[in-house]
């Protein structure tokens, strides 16, 4: 059965108060409708078809360039059911089955998507609509069902009766749908409803009314389907997120000390036996080698560490640092953009940038490359064993040998060779007091 999927990601998100297009709010560090994306990937998914509007440019520079997805643009955002109409030229002539789902609505899982897909082969169903319960439904779609059970209609939270609000299931944005059908019935939605939008979820009652077969699938993990229409709820699905990225680190043992001051990203790569003391803060493409320790608060970005190498506590490694083997990276100590070989060490207030640090190099305390002469940025290369003493200065671009040793306050401008000594310093004079 071939599957497509329609991702809708053309709104604002007014409640948001933010300028910042809703679906590329980051949860971890990475953009909800990546999220989307990346589960939609791991369920076999690649015809993705991604509705766009508000900052559209925006939304597709954001997108990881590894997911396979088209789009189309929604000029007008009218509603979500006017959001698939605008999808018909590129998909009503595919074939199989289309998941509808929402860029608001990251944690739901790859399994959730093949379970829907298979629920709807089960029931021979064309129409499956993926709901939940919350204690406090407010502001999702209520699932309306008749008096055997079935599926009858969804209300809206705003268009709903009394009654309807008592009704704690709820639906979750998710559909999947009998392809060539959702486009027979797509063009019959209307507008008449308290927000004067077309709202996708009149389509549960077109399709009954055509004789077709809608279900609803119920999910009991109602954290998967948070969608996030304000701060609250993105506060929300980051820390249901954080619990279930972390949870799969101490399942494949790393040692989180406190989980719920502990931020990994989803694409982040740890080793066992690596102990993460509370603070810090990983996101990215970073990658962790084995029994290394992170002490407290650091933040590290885009960056590798290797094998038993301690980090911190309050480093600073932001994109593309990376440290080797048996290194150490003490307080606020920053490097970026740097190589930092095996079995060297930094171990306070450091600022290491656009650099190559060769292995078994020992960097002072306030040691600092000026790689930025205001317009450029230039390299520094420090050669394997060298000593860079206290509060030196490395004016890049520079390159510093093997086996140099350069003294406490020193400000290099020029390249040095091996084995060399270097000092620039004026002799020190005592007076006598007047
Ligand atoms: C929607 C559902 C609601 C459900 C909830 C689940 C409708 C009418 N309501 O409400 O039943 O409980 O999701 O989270 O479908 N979008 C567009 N174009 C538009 C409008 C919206 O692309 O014209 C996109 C938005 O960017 C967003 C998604 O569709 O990603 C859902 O829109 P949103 O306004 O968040 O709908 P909800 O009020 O959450
Ligand atoms: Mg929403």
């Amino acid at each position: 059965m071939k599957i497509n999927s329609i991702v809708l990601s053309a709104g604002k998100g007014t409640r948001m108060k933010s300028e910042k297009p809703k679906v590329i709010q980051p949860v971890l560090g990475y953009e909800m409708v990546n999220h989307v994306l990346k589960a939609l990937h791991e369920a076999g998914v690649e015809n993705n078809l991604l509705v766009v509007g508000y900052k559209k440019d925006e939304v597709l520079a954001s997108i990881n360039s590894k997911f396979s997805f088209d789009h189309v643009e929604q000029t007008e955002q009218l509603g979500t059911g006017h959001a698939v109409l605008v999808t018909k030229e590129k998909l009503a002539n595919e074939e199989g089955y289309t998941i509808i789902t929402s860029g608001d609505t990251p944690l739901v899982t790859s399994e959730t998507f093949k379970s829907i897909v298979n629920f709807m082969d089960e029931k021979a169903s064309d129409l499956t609509v993926l709901t939940t319960t919350y204690p406090d439904p407010s502001g999702y779609g209520r699932i309306v069902r008749s008096e055997d059970g079935s599926l009858e209609r969804i209300v809206e939270h705003k268009d709903a009766k009394d009654v309807e609000l008592t009704i704690d299931e709820v639906n979750t944005g998710v559909y999947v749908i009998d392809n060539q059908k959702l486009y027979k019935y797509i063009e019959m939605i209307t507008n008449d409803n308290a927000q004067n939008e077309y709202y996708l979820t009149d389509i549960i009652e077109l399709f009954k009314n055509g004789g077709e077969q809608v279900d609803a699938f119920c999910i009991e993990d109602n954290e998967q389907v948070v969608g996030v229409n304000d701060l609250v709820a993105l506060e929300r699905v980051n820390s249901i997120l954080q619990q279930r990225i972390n949870k799969q680190h101490m399942i494949n043992g790393v040692q989180i000390i406190n989980s719920a001051s502990t931020f990994i990203g989803p694409n982040v790569k740890i080793g066992s036996g690596t102990i993460i003391y509370p603070g810090n803060v990983i996101l990215g493409t970073s990658v962790i080698g084995q029994r290394s320790v992170l002490k407290p608060n650091n933040t590290i970005e885009d960056s590798q560490i290797g094998n038993e190498t301690n980090v911190g506590p309050m480093a600073y490694l932001r994109s593309e640092a990376i440290v080797g083997d048996n290194c150490r990276i003490g307080n606020f100590v920053e490097l970026k953009n740097t190589k930092f070989g095996n079995g060297s060490k930094s171990a306070h207030l450091t600022y290491i940038g656009d650099a190559i640090v060769g292995e078994n190099v020992n960097i002072g305390c306030g040691v600092i490359t000026a790689n930025y002469d205001g317009t450029n940025k230039h390299k520094t290369e420090i050669g394997n064993n060298s000593f860079v003493g206290s509060n030196v200065n490395l004016v890049a671009p520079v390159q510093v040998g093997e086996d140099v040793f350069i003294a406490a306050g020193t400000t290099v401008t020029s390249d040095v060779e091996d084995n060399k000594f270097v000092i620039d310093r004026q002799p020190m004079r005592i007076k006598t007091k007047k």
